[in-house]
């Protein structure tokens, strides 16, 4: 029997969406000496223990290439600076400014659908999905409306070009993805600076003013550490929400009795979005660096293994979700770990949730029906650690 994931083009080493199940939760890739972390429970482990489980990883891949990476990245630092600098942040995501960016977001949402040429045959993601994100983020930047279109190019460029990196790889594979990634790096790094310098002395109010004041033990954040942070908030939220929408449209198109109940109560939709998390996670894999010796899922872990938690595996593991191949919005409260755990826990989850609620029910209002175009095969993102579309053509009754 052909599965979803077969007919949506998903990559076969991506066995628990195939319906396939590790024999071990924790193996070894002989090769690599990766560790890879399919289980639920071991995954939860790991994420929640940072001083074993360190976060410091790019250094692993590239020696030369680590620092570029890793500069002003909150997912590449440990405690205690880690909790330094994302309080810095934090108030930037509190429910009550997010509650605030509600209407909005609601205009672009607005603005995206309403430009759309022919509503009867159109690619949702790069119509509306891929641009959304960047239009949300750039806006919290205070960045210029002009500048989206390139910013968007550029993330889409570099996740892909990121994405073909494996700590598989040997290193001449990884210093070649590397210097490629850092070439486009470096020109959304010039182009953030720029904005980053404006802002020194303008005392205005936005996240990145905020930052250019802001101090850590009485010292000032330098600039360059101000223009990575932009640069995380721009490629964290960028791919990931526009995977989930569109990965929910996708969800929906094979369940059309589901489509008809959403539609008509859409209270179910923030449960069809944690469940759209769980069944395709678009951050598929993260890692981590072991910091000394540990014990984990029976095996023995040496210091210094690089350590690859499979959160799309984790989050089909039948021990934590019965009948995990299953589509069911019902499971509530959903204990998917699509958006991770512990202190690195996505800051931006509740504006990805928000973003993708309030996208998905414009797009029920604007189109009584919206279905994946006949013959049309969609196109999953290629990097290996990421489940989501990069294209889906669809055709919408207007
Ligand atoms: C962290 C997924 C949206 C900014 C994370 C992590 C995951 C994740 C899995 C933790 C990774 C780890 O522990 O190694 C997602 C998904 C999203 C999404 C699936 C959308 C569906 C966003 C948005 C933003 C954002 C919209 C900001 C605008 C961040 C940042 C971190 C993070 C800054 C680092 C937090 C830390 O290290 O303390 N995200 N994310 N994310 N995310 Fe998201």
């Amino acid at each position: 029997m052909t599965t979803l994931a077969q007919k949506w083009g998903i990559h076969p080493e991506h066995g628990w969406l195939h319906g396939a199940r590790p024999d071990e939760p924790v193996v070894r890739d002989q090769d690599s000496g990766v560790w890879n972390v399919y289980g639920y429970r071991e995954a939860v482990a790991v994420l929640g223990d940072p001083a074993t489980f360190s976060s410091r990883t790019a250094h692993l891949f590239a020696e030369d290439g680590g620092d570029v990476i890793a500069e002003g990245d909150l997912l590449q630092t440990d405690p205690p600076r880690h909790r330094q600098q994302r309080d810095l942040v934090r108030y930037a995501f509190t429910p009550r400014l997010l509650a605030g960016m509600e209407p909005r977001i609601s205009e672009l949402v607005d603005e995206l659908l309403g430009a759309i040429a022919d509503p009867t045959g159109f690619d949702l993601v790069d119509a509306f999905c891929s641009p959304l994100p960047i239009l949300v983020v750039g806006e919290m930047l205070g960045l210029p409306r002009a500048d989206v279109p390139k910013l968007e190019r550029w993330m889409r460029e570099m996740a892909a070009s990121f994405g073909d990196l494996s700590p598989a790889a040997d290193q001449a594979e990884q210093e070649r993805v590397f210097a490629a990634t850092a070439v486009l790096m470096e020109q959304v790094v010039e182009y953030l600076r720029e904005h980053v310098r404006a802002r020194a002395g303008a005392g205005g109010d936005g996240l990145l003013d905020r930052l250019v004041t802001a101090e850590i033990d009485g010292e000032r954040l330098s600039e360059d550490y101000v223009v990575a942070f932009a640069k995380t908030m721009l490629a964290a939220g960028h791919t990931t929400t526009s995977m989930l929408i569109a990965n929910t449209v996708l969800c929906l198109d094979a369940d059309p009795g589901l489509d008809r109940r959403v539609r008509a109560d859409r209270s179910l939709v923030p449960g069809l979005l944690e469940e759209s998390m769980r069944f395709l996670s678009p951050i598929a894999a993260t890692y981590r660096a072991t910091t000394r010796p540990t014990a984990l899922g029976g095996q023995e872990l040496d210091a210094g293994s690089i350590v690859m938690v499979w959160l799309a595996a984790a989050n089909r593991d039948p021990a934590q979700f019965p009948d995990p191949d299953v589509f069911d919005p019902s499971r509530t409260p959903s204990s998917q770990i699509g958006y991770g755990h512990g202190i690195h826990f996505c800051i931006g989850a509740q504006l990805a949730r928000m973003e993708a609620r309030i996208a998905l029910n414009a797009l029920f209002d604007r189109f009584p029906g919206l279905r994946v175009a006949d013959g049309a095969v969609p196109k999953v993102h290629p990097a290996f650690d990421t489940t989501g579309l990069a294209s889906l053509p669809v055709v919408a009754q207007v």
